[in-house]
């Protein structure tokens, strides 16, 4: 039985790593943040203090290091030469610097190649900006995520609230739109929908509603889930 390859892309809060990882989970696949490594790589800037604009320098320390994904108990534990940094890269901080780390050519290039090696066997669900249109352009089955900047602000801030980070509504909408901005308008793999994606609008859907229209988009591509 043939091992499919969904690719799940949308703008920030868009509800794509919950409904990637339970369509993962309830079709036994591997789910894969990439927007984690992208926030791990913002998290190792950050803490080595190099600047963005010194590239090399911070490629030169993407390839040194052991950056590692790994699913537990429904939680991605994200880790750095085995420092385990799953809270640390969802900080407001990590969150407004990421857009810039992620619009660096060079570090695109050393993650995409991780991520399509992730994938290389299929039976993957993967989520980020640039899965359907760059990392795995021959997907089975491509995702177009999306809801109004409203409830993906809301959805965030009750996020980071659960987690006892204490943000405001208002700059979190603030922060989601300029990520928006910077992630759709950069030069290098902007966020886009393919034409052959399914676009989910989840603005007034459920979760369950949303994962069962991606099982069935699976289901339609292979007739065997
Ligand atoms: O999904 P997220 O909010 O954790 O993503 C963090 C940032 O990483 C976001 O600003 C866009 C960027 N990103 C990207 O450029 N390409 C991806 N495949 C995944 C994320």
């Amino acid at each position: 039985m043939k091992k499919l390859t969904i690719a799940i892309d949308g703008p920030a809060g868009a509800g794509k790593s919950t409904v990637a990882q339970i369509a993962a989970r309830c079709l036994k696949y591997t789910y894969i943040d990439t927007g984690a490594m992208y926030r791990a790589v913002t998290w190792l800037a950050m803490t080595r203090k190099i600047s963005p604009q010194n590239s090399q320098a911070l490629t030169d320390e993407v390839c040194k290091v052991d950056l590692k994904l790994e699913l537990v108990e429904d939680k991605t534990m994200v880790y750095v030469d085995g420092i385990d940094v799953t809270e640390q890269i969802r900080t407001p901080e990590v969150s407004r610097k990421v857009a810039e780390i992620a619009q660096i050519p060079e570090i695109r290039e050393v993650l995409i190649l991780k991520q399509r090696e992730m994938a290389r066997l299929g039976g993957v669900v993967m989520d980020g900006r640039d899965i359907s249109s760059c990392v795995l352009p021959d997907a089975d089955v491509k995702i177009f995520l999306t809801a109004s900047i409203e409830e993906r602000a809301k959805r965030r801030w009750q996020e980071l609230i659960s987690t006892g980070v204490n943000v405001s509504l208002k700059n979190i909408t603030h922060d989601i739109a300029s990520r928006d901005k910077k992630d759709y308008e950069r030069e290098i793999a902007p966020l886009k929908q393919v034409p052959d994606a399914m676009l989910i609008d989840t603005t007034g859907l459920t979760i369950e509603d949303t994962v069962q229209r991606i099982l069935d988009a699976c289901k339609e591509r292979s007739g065997v889930v």
